[in-house]
């Protein structure tokens, strides 16, 4: 399927999201975040600082985390784009949205899509990150609402499902026991 999104008058294009060929006639200098919430109705990534400074704007461009807000469209010509819509598959969650709906891990949820993104690409790459590593990847993505512990903790959950480690369904949530 060809998504056919507003024409402008530009620079003819085409980009590649979420497996889908989308044929493009608009300056090159638009924000990739702009067509992807406004023309393909594609509101994963949020509009947050809309300055590259936190996240919430996070898609994939092969397979890398980019800050859609400030990517101009000529930039992502010819390449690979996930948006969060794009991680799952056969009406099945990704593992790392399933441990983030597993963990409670938000508050508001506007910064989830970077958390997410970012996490997706991370666990990519290296299987079982260090804590560090997990807190210094997903350092640049904000979280107003303080839910650090159990995004970390969903990011820890996802990486041991997608190693296949038994039991991995099973770590506890981070929800504390209330004394009766
Ligand atoms: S909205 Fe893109 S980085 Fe903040
Ligand atoms: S859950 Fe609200 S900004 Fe992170």
């Amino acid at each position: 399927m060809t998504l056919s999104p507003t024409a402008t008058g530009g620079e003819a294009f085409t980009l590649v999201v979420n497996g889908t060929s989308v044929d493009l006639d608009l300056p090159g200098t638009v924000p990739l975040l702009q067509i992807l919430r406004n023309d393909l109705h594609l509101n994963g990534p949020k509009y947050g600082c809309g300055l590259g400074q936190c996240g919430a704007c996070a898609v994939l461009v092969d397979g890398v985390p980019a800050r859609s807000c400030i990517l101009p469209l000529a930039v992502a010509r010819g390449r690979r784009v996930t948006t969060l819509e794009g991680l799952a598959t056969d009406g099945r969650l990704h593992p790392v949205q399933r441990a983030f709906v597993e963990e409670q891990a938000a508050q508001c949820g506007y910064c989830l899509n970077g958390m997410i993104m970012t996490a997706v690409a991370l666990l990519a790459r290296d299987p079982d990150p260090a804590e560090a590593t997990i807190r210094r990847e997903l350092g640049g993505n904000l979280c107003r609402c303080g839910t650090h512990v159990e995004i970390l903790r969903a990011v820890r959950r996802a990486a041991a499902a997608m190693r296949g480690c038994p039991g991995a369904s099973a770590v506890p949530t981070s929800r504390p026991e209330i004394p009766a």
